[in-house]
């Protein structure tokens, strides 16, 4: 190597030092503005593996998120099921999973295969699971107007407007 070569290589260096300084302090003070994951479930684990179970076997990730993924083999517009015990009673939650045609209980705007299916035919036992894990989903305060505006939005396609009801 020359002399003039080793000079570059050595600015290059130092540069990428700096550069990366710079983005880990980026990174950094990011985090300590970060107020944290909004979501959380109240479920023990018990509840937590049962339900996880029942979400991979009637392949709820395949058109809802939830922890932030969803398998992205279907491009369904679905509600995001984080937080939705803050927003649904654990009642609702089970006469939904109940009924024959759930679009009788939240209306759809989605063609027929994109539809929340019904699960009236599951054992009464996996319904009550799947109830007692789904308003086990909760959204911190700060969260909710956001994720209600989410929501909202995948459900009806429109624009979500605050009112003050
Ligand atoms: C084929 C796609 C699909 C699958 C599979 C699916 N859903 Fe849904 N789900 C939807 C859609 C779309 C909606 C919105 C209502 C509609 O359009 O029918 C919905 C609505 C819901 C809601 C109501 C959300 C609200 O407004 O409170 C819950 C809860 C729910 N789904 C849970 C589940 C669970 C749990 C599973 C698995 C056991 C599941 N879904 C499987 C598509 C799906």
């Amino acid at each position: 190597m020359r002399k003039g070569e080793k000079v570059i290589l050595g600015i290059m260096a130092v540069g990428v030092l700096i550069l990366g300084g710079i983005k880990v302090k980026g990174i950094v003070s990011q985090d300590e503005a970060d107020p944290g994951i909004p979501f959380f479930s109240t479920a023990d684990t018990e509840l937590t593996n049962k339900a996880a179970k029942l979400l991979h076997d009637h392949k709820c990730k395949s058109c809802h998120f939830l922890w932030g993924t969803r398998e992205l083999t279907q491009a369904v517009p679905a509600p995001p099921l984080d937080g939705e015990g803050s927003f649904r009673s654990r009642e609702w939650l089970y006469n939904y999973f109940s009924a024959k045609v759930p679009q009788d209980i939240l209306p759809t705007r989605l063609k027929v295969q994109y539809r929340q299916p019904s699960f009236a035919d599951l054992p009464e036992e996996d319904r009550n699971v799947l109830a007692d894990y789904m308003s086990s989903l909760k959204v911190e305060e700060w969260y909710f107007e956001e994720t209600k505006k989410r929501r909202y939005e995948k459900l009806t396609g429109k624009d979500y407007v605050k009112t003050d009801e």
